[in-house]
Protein backbone atom coordinates (compact mmCIF):
# COMPACT_ATOMS: atom_id res chain seq x y z
CA UNK A 1 0.00 0.00 0.00
CA UNK A 2 1.27 3.24 -0.91
CA UNK A 3 2.47 5.51 1.98
CA UNK A 4 1.40 9.32 1.89
CA UNK A 5 2.21 11.70 4.69
CA UNK A 6 -0.85 14.42 5.10
CA UNK A 7 1.64 17.60 5.83
CA UNK A 8 -0.73 18.84 8.87
CA UNK A 9 -1.58 18.83 12.20
CA UNK A 10 -5.53 19.10 11.76
CA UNK A 11 -6.88 16.12 13.19
CA UNK A 12 -10.32 16.64 11.82
CA UNK A 13 -8.88 16.92 8.03
CA UNK A 14 -6.41 13.69 9.14
CA UNK A 15 -9.73 11.72 10.13
CA UNK A 16 -12.17 13.58 7.06
CA UNK A 17 -9.35 11.81 4.58
CA UNK A 18 -8.76 8.76 6.15
CA UNK A 19 -13.09 8.35 5.68
CA UNK A 20 -12.81 9.13 2.07
CA UNK A 21 -9.94 6.99 1.27
CA UNK A 22 -10.79 4.13 3.12
CA UNK A 23 -8.43 1.34 3.00
CA UNK A 24 -6.94 2.90 -0.08
CA UNK A 25 -3.61 4.47 1.20
CA UNK A 26 -1.91 4.71 4.13
CA UNK A 27 -1.54 7.76 5.26
CA UNK A 28 0.70 9.00 8.07
CA UNK A 29 0.10 12.76 9.78
CA UNK A 30 2.89 14.33 10.97
CA UNK A 31 2.74 13.19 14.56
CA UNK A 32 2.61 9.82 13.57
CA UNK A 33 5.82 10.28 11.24
CA UNK A 34 7.34 12.17 14.55
CA UNK A 35 6.70 15.43 13.11
CA UNK A 36 6.40 17.90 15.99
CA UNK A 37 6.53 21.39 13.35
CA UNK A 38 3.63 23.78 13.10
CA UNK A 39 4.02 24.93 9.18
CA UNK A 40 3.33 28.70 9.09
CA UNK A 41 0.45 29.73 6.33
CA UNK A 42 1.93 33.02 5.39
CA UNK A 43 0.74 33.45 1.61
CA UNK A 44 -1.83 35.55 -0.41
CA UNK A 45 -2.93 32.06 -2.03
CA UNK A 46 -4.12 28.58 -0.78
CA UNK A 47 -1.96 27.14 -3.69
CA UNK A 48 0.95 29.15 -2.16
CA UNK A 49 0.01 27.93 1.48
CA UNK A 50 -0.09 24.25 0.71
CA UNK A 51 2.65 24.58 -1.47
CA UNK A 52 4.86 25.85 1.32
CA UNK A 53 3.45 23.32 3.93
CA UNK A 54 4.43 19.70 1.26
CA UNK A 55 7.81 21.51 0.76
CA UNK A 56 8.87 21.78 4.04
CA UNK A 57 7.65 18.43 4.94
CA UNK A 58 9.08 16.73 1.69
CA UNK A 59 12.68 18.34 2.17
CA UNK A 60 12.83 17.05 5.97
CA UNK A 61 11.53 13.31 5.32
CA UNK A 62 12.50 13.05 1.58
CA UNK A 63 9.23 11.14 1.72
CA UNK A 64 6.33 11.63 -0.58
CA UNK A 65 3.52 13.71 0.65
CA UNK A 66 0.94 16.38 0.32
CA UNK A 67 -0.95 19.13 2.05
CA UNK A 68 -3.78 21.31 1.61
CA UNK A 69 -5.21 24.24 2.46
CA UNK A 70 -8.58 25.42 2.75
CA UNK A 71 -10.75 28.18 2.34
CA UNK A 72 -14.29 29.61 2.76
CA UNK A 73 -15.25 32.28 -0.01
CA UNK A 74 -18.57 34.41 0.93
CA UNK A 75 -19.39 36.37 -2.16
CA UNK A 76 -21.43 39.45 -0.27
CA UNK A 77 -18.03 39.69 1.69
CA UNK A 78 -16.27 39.71 -2.13
CA UNK A 79 -14.18 36.06 -0.93
CA UNK A 80 -13.24 37.12 2.37
CA UNK A 81 -12.26 35.10 5.03
CA UNK A 82 -11.11 32.83 1.69
CA UNK A 83 -7.14 32.56 2.30
CA UNK A 84 -7.43 34.39 5.60
CA UNK A 85 -10.18 31.92 7.02
CA UNK A 86 -8.06 30.48 10.05
CA UNK A 87 -6.86 34.03 11.24
CA UNK A 88 -10.39 35.84 10.19
CA UNK A 89 -10.83 37.31 13.67
CA UNK A 90 -7.47 37.86 14.54
CA UNK A 91 -4.30 36.10 14.69
CA UNK A 92 -4.50 33.74 17.39
CA UNK A 93 -8.37 33.67 16.69
CA UNK A 94 -9.99 30.25 17.65
CA UNK A 95 -12.84 28.73 15.31
CA UNK A 96 -15.83 30.18 17.75
CA UNK A 97 -14.05 33.36 17.32
CA UNK A 98 -13.80 33.24 13.38
CA UNK A 99 -17.60 31.89 13.27
CA UNK A 100 -18.84 34.47 15.27
CA UNK A 101 -16.72 37.55 13.19
CA UNK A 102 -18.28 35.77 10.14
CA UNK A 103 -22.31 35.60 11.67
CA UNK A 104 -21.47 39.99 12.69
CA UNK A 105 -19.86 40.15 9.14
CA UNK A 106 -23.00 39.06 7.60
CA UNK A 107 -25.56 39.86 9.75
CA UNK A 108 -28.71 41.92 7.59
CA UNK A 109 -26.94 40.84 4.75
CA UNK A 110 -29.58 38.97 2.28
CA UNK A 111 -26.99 37.59 -0.61
CA UNK A 112 -25.78 34.47 1.94
CA UNK A 113 -23.74 32.18 -1.38
CA UNK A 114 -20.68 30.74 0.04
CA UNK A 115 -18.22 28.31 -1.05
CA UNK A 116 -15.20 26.30 0.38
CA UNK A 117 -12.83 25.16 -1.73
CA UNK A 118 -9.78 23.15 -0.75
CA UNK A 119 -6.17 23.19 -2.86
CA UNK A 120 -3.87 20.11 -2.55
CA UNK A 121 -0.09 20.35 -3.29
CA UNK A 122 1.03 16.36 -4.07
CA UNK A 123 4.69 15.87 -4.04
CA UNK A 124 6.00 12.86 -5.55
CA UNK A 125 8.89 11.60 -6.25
CA UNK A 126 10.11 15.77 -5.70
CA UNK A 127 7.42 16.57 -8.45
CA UNK A 128 4.36 18.77 -7.65
CA UNK A 129 0.97 17.90 -8.79
CA UNK A 130 -2.24 20.23 -7.55
CA UNK A 131 -5.53 19.07 -7.08
CA UNK A 132 -8.93 21.42 -6.01
CA UNK A 133 -12.36 21.11 -4.82
CA UNK A 134 -14.92 23.17 -4.25
CA UNK A 135 -18.48 23.09 -2.39
CA UNK A 136 -21.13 25.62 -2.85
CA UNK A 137 -23.38 26.79 -0.57
CA UNK A 138 -24.73 29.03 2.13
CA UNK A 139 -24.14 30.87 5.50
CA UNK A 140 -26.54 30.49 8.09
CA UNK A 141 -27.41 33.55 10.08
CA UNK A 142 -26.55 31.11 13.66
CA UNK A 143 -24.74 28.65 14.36
CA UNK A 144 -25.83 24.54 14.60
CA UNK A 145 -24.81 21.44 15.12
CA UNK A 146 -21.78 19.86 16.82
CA UNK A 147 -19.63 17.31 14.18
CA UNK A 148 -16.91 18.75 12.10
CA UNK A 149 -14.72 21.81 13.01
CA UNK A 150 -14.25 25.25 11.62
CA UNK A 151 -16.72 26.87 9.78
CA UNK A 152 -19.01 23.97 9.58
CA UNK A 153 -21.77 25.14 11.79
CA UNK A 154 -22.54 27.75 9.80
CA UNK A 155 -22.17 26.12 6.36
CA UNK A 156 -25.19 24.49 4.22
CA UNK A 157 -24.13 22.85 1.31
CA UNK A 158 -26.30 22.81 -1.83
CA UNK A 159 -29.13 20.77 -2.53
CA UNK A 160 -29.43 20.17 1.92
CA UNK A 161 -30.93 22.07 4.38
CA UNK A 162 -28.69 21.84 7.45
CA UNK A 163 -25.48 22.86 7.80
CA UNK A 164 -22.25 20.64 7.60
CA UNK A 165 -22.13 20.11 11.45
CA UNK A 166 -25.52 19.01 11.69
CA UNK A 167 -25.14 16.56 8.85
CA UNK A 168 -22.00 14.75 10.18
CA UNK A 169 -18.43 13.35 8.67
CA UNK A 170 -20.63 10.73 6.79
CA UNK A 171 -22.78 13.06 4.42
CA UNK A 172 -19.69 15.59 4.33
CA UNK A 173 -16.86 13.70 3.62
CA UNK A 174 -19.33 12.38 0.52
CA UNK A 175 -19.57 16.11 -0.93
CA UNK A 176 -17.42 18.14 0.37
CA UNK A 177 -14.57 20.77 -1.08
CA UNK A 178 -11.77 18.12 0.54
CA UNK A 179 -13.71 14.76 -0.65
CA UNK A 180 -13.85 16.17 -4.63
CA UNK A 181 -9.89 17.71 -3.93
CA UNK A 182 -9.07 13.75 -2.49
CA UNK A 183 -10.80 11.84 -5.20
CA UNK A 184 -9.06 13.68 -7.93
CA UNK A 185 -5.55 13.10 -5.97
CA UNK A 186 -6.26 9.36 -6.10
CA UNK A 187 -7.77 8.92 -9.29
CA UNK A 188 -4.32 10.53 -10.42
CA UNK A 189 -2.51 8.11 -8.07
CA UNK A 190 -4.70 4.97 -8.97
CA UNK A 191 -3.81 5.59 -12.67
CA UNK A 192 0.30 5.47 -11.62
CA UNK A 193 -0.16 1.88 -9.99
CA UNK A 194 -2.18 1.11 -13.22
CA UNK A 195 0.57 1.65 -15.48
P1 LIG B 1 -6.59 25.66 7.00
O1 LIG B 1 -6.80 24.99 5.69
O2 LIG B 1 -6.18 24.68 8.06
O3 LIG B 1 -5.72 26.87 6.90
O4 LIG B 1 -8.03 26.15 7.47
C1 LIG B 1 -8.50 27.45 7.25
C2 LIG B 1 -9.68 27.72 8.13
O5 LIG B 1 -10.83 27.17 7.55
C3 LIG B 1 -9.60 27.20 9.54
O6 LIG B 1 -10.22 28.13 10.39
C4 LIG B 1 -10.37 25.93 9.50
O7 LIG B 1 -10.98 25.63 10.73
C5 LIG B 1 -11.40 26.24 8.43
N1 LIG B 1 -11.73 25.06 7.67
C6 LIG B 1 -10.90 24.32 6.89
N2 LIG B 1 -11.56 23.28 6.35
C7 LIG B 1 -12.84 23.37 6.82
C8 LIG B 1 -13.98 22.56 6.63
O8 LIG B 1 -13.99 21.53 5.94
N3 LIG B 1 -15.10 22.97 7.27
C9 LIG B 1 -15.15 24.09 8.05
N4 LIG B 1 -14.09 24.87 8.27
C10 LIG B 1 -12.95 24.51 7.65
Amino acid sequence: MRKIIFASNNKHKAEEIRAILGEQFDIITLKEAGLEIDIPEPHETLLENAREKSTVIHRLTGMDCFSEDTGLEVEALNGAPGVRSARYAGEHANANDNLQKLLAEMKGIANRAARFKTVISLLLNGQEYIFEGDCEGTITDSASGTAGFGYDPVFVPAQHDQTFAELGIEVKSAISHRKKAIEKMTSFLGSLENN
